[in-house]
């Protein structure tokens, strides 16, 4: 048994003052059957930690570097994640991906830098509308996870993997339990030839995950817990996503 994992990924949002609200917000909603954490803009991270010290929900960040250290103006090395006790880094997000012109190449060095000082990457992979339609959906998550298992070998077992639709994200357009975890079954299904790990390894649904949506998403044979992008920012829903996570 797969022990569900709900990530909530805060974006571009918060500020001191709404983060402690939040936070603060979680830890009385608290405890639940899953593991859950929240990966938060890198200035807050250590806030972040302060306040979750002692607390059931883990913390991490939403990108990191692919260089170990150096003249890299701008950019946050998984050395220093570590350092402030990040359990986890997203890497891959399909906005970075989008408006920052990540490679699959780039995502699993991503993967590999996080690995290599204890942090998990979520490494998320999904296709866009236009592939869906085109009835690529497969060819390319299986692309995008086939960087990464090459990249890492043998440590490929130790990462999290979401399946994120592009077309679900932040549209409100969820994928139906059903489409979800066919993609999922493919994706284990790969991990599968890689790693004897596949069957302990935890993949993600992400897209438009609510309160109403995520016990049917979670209940898949292959969704192992959900990335949750919108509904991460507001404690009660959250904490109801949690919930539905058994
Ligand atoms: O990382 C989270 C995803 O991009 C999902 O975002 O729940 O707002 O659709 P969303």
């Amino acid at each position: 048994m797969r022990k569900k994992l709900v990530v909530g990924n805060w974006k571009m949002h918060g500020s001191r003052a709404a983060n402690a609200v939040l936070l603060a917000g979680l830890k009385e909603a608290g405890p639940w059957n899953a593991d859950v954490a929240v990966c938060v803009p890198f200035p807050y991270i250590a806030e972040t930690a302060l306040a979750l010290t002692g607390q059931q929900v883990a913390f991490g960040a939403q990108d990191c570097s692919a260089h170990e250290q150096g003249a890299y103006t701008g950019e946050v090395s998984s050395a220093m994640l570590a350092d402030l006790g990040c359990r986890y880094a997203i890497v891959g997000h399909s906005e970075r991906r989008a408006y920052h012109h990540e490679s699959d190449q780039l995502v699993a060095d991503k993967a590999k830098a996080a690995l290599a000082h204890g942090v998990t990457p979520i490494v998320c992979v999904g296709e866009t509308l236009a592939e869906r339609e085109a009835g690529r959906t497969e060819e390319v998550v299986k692309r995008q996870l086939a960087a990464v298992i090459h990249t890492l070998t043998h440590c490929i077992g130790e990462i999290v993997l979401a399946y994120e639709p592009v077309w679900a994200i932040g549209t409100g357009l969820t994928a139906t339990p059903e489409q979800a975890q066919a993609v999922h079954q493919v994706l284990r299904l790969q991990l599968h030839a890689a790693t004897q790990k596949s069957d302990a390894m935890r993949i993600l649904y992400g897209g438009s995950v609510k309160p109403d949506n995520a016990a049917q998403l979670f209940g898949q044979p292959d969704i192992d817990g959900g990335l949750i992008g919108g509904a991460a920012l507001k404690a009660a829903d959250f904490a109801a996503i949690c919930r539905a996570a058994m």
